[in-house]
Order: C-alpha cells, then structure tokens, then sequence
C-alpha cells in the first residue's frame, strides 16, 4: 500500500523532540517543545495533582463510560477558572464546556462543528501563529488567512497592523485569537488592547475562537483570562479552547476543554446538543483520569491553593530564566538589545534568532529551539545558561 507514498514530514514540534533524544551530545539542551522542565531539567508531577491522584484512586467505585461533555464538576471548574467566581456568564447557563482530549482536541471540535454550521468561512490566524493551528484548522476543512500580530523589528505588537488586518474579515469568519503568552512570540495584547478587538469582533460580526493554553503562566490565573472577560462582558457569541497541559502538568493525559458562550441559555443549549453530536463521533467521550484530577483539584480548596502556589512557582522560575538569558547576553557583549524578552510572557519568547543560527545551533551546539527561533524559557536552568548564551554569543558573533 505504501510504497508508492511519499512519508509525510516530521511534525515541527515534536519532530524536534524526537531529533533531540536521539542526539548523543551529552551538551545537549532541548529549548524547542513547550514543556515545563524545573531546576533539575525534570517534568514533575505537580504535588496538588498527586494528592488528588490518591483520594480518586481510593474514591473510584466504577470506569463506566462519561457523559459525552464529561465530568459535570470538571465543566463547571472550567468555567470557573475561566470566568471567575459567581459571573453572569456562568449563572445564566449561557456558557457550555465539554472535556475534550487536550486543547489540541478543543480546536478540532470547534473545527469539526464551526465547519458543520459555517461551511464557507475562513479562519483566521496570526501571523506567526502555533504550527498546528494550520493543521487543524485545515484538517477541518477551513481555508486559513493570516492577519499581522507580530512585528519583527520592534520585537513587539503590531497592534495597528493587527487592527487593519481584522477589519478586513468579513462577518461570518472565524477569527482565531491566543488569549495570553501568545504561542510562538510571548507577545500579548494590553487589556485596552483587547478591548479594542472584542469591540471590532461585534462589530464586523466574525467569531473569535480563543486559544487559552497557557492560563496562569503569563501574569497569574486572573490576570491572563482578560480576554474571555472581555468577550463575555461582550455578549456575543465566542469559543475558548482551555488546556492542562501546561499550568497543571498534565500533558500526557489530554486534558482540556472548548467552551462556548452564547448571548443566551436557550442557544447555548442548542450549542451543546452540537458540540455532543460532534463528540460522539469522533472520539464519543473522553477519557476521565485528567479531568477527574482537575475537578479534584480546583474543587478541593486546600489543593486548589496548592495548585497556585505549584503554578506560581512555575511562572517564576521561567520569568527569572527570562531575565538571566538576557542578562547573559549582554554579559558577553552581545550585539543588540534582547530586553524585550523579559517584556515577553509565557513559556516562549521568540529569540529574534533566524533559522540560519536555529540551525548552527542545533548542529554545532547541540541546543533545540523551533525554526522562526521560538525559545521555550523553562528548557533553561542554572545549570545551562552559560553554555546557551556562550553558544549564542558565539554564533553571532561570526
Ligand atoms: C508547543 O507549542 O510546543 C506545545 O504546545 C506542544 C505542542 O503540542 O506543540
């Protein structure tokens, strides 16, 4: 069957990691997929979520099958998570979540059903944007467009461009948004700023679909869902894509959400009847372990403090690798002001290195980062920033 196919190409992301841990160079230093290592180079799992882990192991009476939206309590701390406390969001049942296998998972249901209810749409992307938004989003079926967000030379928000460019989106088109640490740049929108695009969104009348990977990695847990306040203080119709790969640790258990807001319960309900329709045929419901975890979690209040403080620690650690990586390239007088990678937020900061110097990187030095030169910060520790910012300076240098 095969051997006239041509192998498909290896995934820019984990193609990466796979390239690294087959790398013999005992220097070596994965700076590519965005996975939270601590001071020892480790992936832990987080305390909160092995607490948790023990009251459900002793708690479980049955492995029935989930509701197809999942766990009622998971839903429900999602929303609260996205919403905060007590909101008429969530007291007017005008938001619906069901538990889905990652945030990966999240987009492609929202694919899968925008595609079932807005054939001839476009979604929109940033540019640059994650690499799998194109693949998904393609895989659904939808043409993709690019709207400007990141400006090379500022090394900021081209929030003008990002502005003319949504006002050119024709009503009905699906806009897709990072709603913080913006998946590669690190560069997010100022609450005003965000503000604005929800205003425009109304306006114009095109959907936003935000991306909400990274809550609690920016600023903190309330800071970063600035945007899902704002679109909900909106009143329009908006989806968010939730992950706890990242500010739980629960990457392998594939736990996220997609969350629809509705201006309204009654469309909210007819939203959710499609989202369990869409569901059912692809993966019928989900697995429960990671959701469970997260429900415990969130609901248990002396873990869910925990989990803050756990979250909290992350968030510090790859804001001082932030600074020690600039600091220690202007230590070895490197060429150039690289502050606005402590400006940036979130796991990545894009470097502002070229693909030239990705690639000497990786070859000479033995260090990983994805092409277009997004960093992941928590990939750097005590013990490698020197050699990181020795090879950097070093290959500048040339
Ligand atoms: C990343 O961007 O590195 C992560 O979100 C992992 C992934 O799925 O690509």
């Amino acid at each position: 069957m095969w051997n006239t196919i041509a192998a498909a190409p290896a995934d820019a992301i984990f193609g990466l990691t796979e390239a690294f841990k087959k790398d013999p160079n005992p220097t070596k230093v994965n700076l590519g997929v965005g996975v939270y290592q601590d001071e020892n180079g480790l992936t832990p799992v987080l305390d909160c979520v092995k607490a948790a882990e023990k009251l459900l192991l002793d708690e479980e009476a049955s492995k029935n099958y989930l509701p197809i939206s999942g766990d009622a309590v998971y839903a429900a701390e999602v929303q609260r998570l996205l919403f905060g406390d007590a909101t008429e969001v969530v007291s007017s049942g005008r938001a619906v979540t069901v538990h889905t296998p990652g945030g990966t998972g999240a987009l492609r249901v929202g694919g899968e059903l925008l595609k079932k209810f807005r054939p001839t749409a476009r979604v929109w992307i940033s540019r640059p944007t994650w690499a799998n938004h194109r693949g998904v989003f393609t895989a659904s079926g939808f043409p993709l467009a690019e709207y400007d967000y990141y400006d090379p030379a500022g090394h900021g928000l081209d929030f003008a461009g990002m502005l003319a460019s949504l006002r050119q989106v024709p009503a009905g088109d699906i806009v897709l948004l990072h709603a913080c640490c913006h998946n590669p740049s690190g560069v997010d929108l100022s609450p005003e700023q965000w503000r604005e695009v929800a205003a425009l969104s109304r306006e114009r009348g095109w959907l936003a679909f935000l991306d909400f990977a990274y809550q609690g990695l920016g600023d903190g847990v309330e800071a970063d869902r600035c945007a899902v306040e704002v679109f909900a203080a909106g009143g329009a119709d908006f989806f968010v894509a939730s992950s706890f790969s990242k500010n739980f640790g629960l990457y392998n258990e594939r736990t996220g959400a997609l969350t629809i807001v509705s201006p309204n319960t009654a469309e909210a309900a007819v939203a959710m009847s499609h989202l369990k329709a869409t569901v059912r045929v692809i993966y019928s419901n989900p697995p429960a372990h990671g959701g469970l975890v997260v429900a415990k979690v969130l609901s248990t209040p002396e873990l869910h403090r925990q989990w803050l403080a756990e979250l909290a620690a992350m968030r510090d650690r790859i804001k001082e690798m932030r600074a020690a990586l600039v600091e220690g390239l202007a230590r070895r007088g490197v060429a150039g002001d690289f502050s606005y990678i402590t400006a940036q937020r979130g796991m990545f900061s894009f470097s502002g290195l070229n693909d030239a110097i990705v690639e000497q990187l990786r070859t000479e030095k033995g260090i990983y980062m994805v092409g277009g030169g997004r960093i992941n910060l928590a990939g750097l520790r005590t013990a490698n920033i020197d050699f990181v910012c020795d090879a950097i300076a070093e290959i500048l240098r040339r």
